[in-house]
């Protein structure tokens, strides 16, 4: 019981399913036999005896080896990537002698409907491990929105707009200085991004479509006329698209998909619920996996 536990809590830090989990305890188990292994052998070639001086050069050739025996073993268990990564961060670690200097993105939520996906992405910057960015504000153009019911919920300054100060440059943009915004994530948000706000956040918007792109995209395509379309067309699968915003409604470069599969027995309801889990499920993550891609440190 307390080692499924463990194994839980390890799944849940590190981010992977139970499959990998193993994985990576027998590569953390090899690694460590074959560089002690490694240690021992080499220490043949000195000709000293067991004492203070050789258990002295055991611990620093483990040391030194550690890395490099865990790195090889990961790769037949295709665990490389998480080693890699693990290991920078343990070097990180020594090296950081330096103030941090990470960067914390001031993320604005442009949302003005239920705001379902507005709250998971409030919830998943306010944990302390998920530290690339934190909501500052939230953007809304519908006074009944469920969003603004979220933002004010979380104590997030909302900022209601109208289209006339949406498409004058100056109202907003000082409004998102005043934040000090440097990320915009659109969760639910209809209107077309303006040129102006393109420009001034180049790569730094990004938004999250109910259906696979390039399909069941462009005007007119959003919430139920999707799934509508997505059913009507006898679709076997839907999914999400997170992308870049450009000119173009949901044209820009994907960065992330997911699929569902759609049943002859789906209606737009639970299509939409399916959809809504794997948003909610990713575009957080999505959206911290970006923010840690652009950061400068
Ligand atoms: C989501 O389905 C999203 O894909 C689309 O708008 C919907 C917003 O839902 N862009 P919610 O308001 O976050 O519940």
């Amino acid at each position: 019981m307390h080692f499924c536990k463990m194994l839980k809590k390890l799944q849940e830090r590190w981010k992977v399913n139970l499959v990998n989990l193993i994985l990576i305890i027998l590569t953390f188990a090899l690694g460590g036999s074959l560089c002690g292994w490694a240690g021992r052998k080499i220490l043949l070639f000195t000709n000293l005896e067991k004492g203070v001086v050789w258990i002295l050069l055991y611990i620093i050739l483990v040391t030194l080896l550690w890395p490099l025996c865990v790195l090889l073993i990961s790769i037949p268990f295709g665990q490389f990537g998480f080693f890699k990564k693990y290991i920078s961060k343990i070097l990180g670690k020594f090296r950081s002698k330096k103030p941090n200097i990470q960067k914390i993105y001031n993320i604005a939520v442009f949302a003005s409907g239920a705001g379902s996906n507005a709250k998971k992405i409030i919830e998943y910057f306010n944990a302390a491990e998920n530290n690339n960015g934190k909501v500052c504000m939230l953007v809304c153009n519908n006074p009944a929105a469920g969003a603004l019911k979220i933002a004010t919920e979380n104590n997030i300054p909302a900022l209601l707009i109208n289209r006339k100060n949406f498409q004058e440059k100056d109202y907003l943009l000082a409004e998102l200085k005043k934040k000090s915004i440097d990320f915009i994530v659109l969760a639910g948000f209809l209107w077309k991004i303006p040129t102006y706000l393109l420009k001034e956040y180049p790569k730094k918007i990004i938004n999250i479509h109910p259906a696979l792109l390039p399909k069941f995209g462009g005007k007119g395509m959003y919430g139920h006329h999707v799934h509508e379309s997505v059913i009507a067309n006898k679709e076997k699968q839907s999914g999400i698209s997170i992308h870049y915003v450009d000119e173009i409604y949901d044209h820009g470069a994907i960065i992330f998909q997911a699929i569902c599969d759609v049943t002859g027995n789906d209606t737009v309801e639970t299509l939409s619920q399916k959809i809504h889990l794997l948003e909610h499920q990713h575009y957080p993550a999505v959206i911290d996996a970006v923010l840690q891609k652009q950061n400068p440190s």
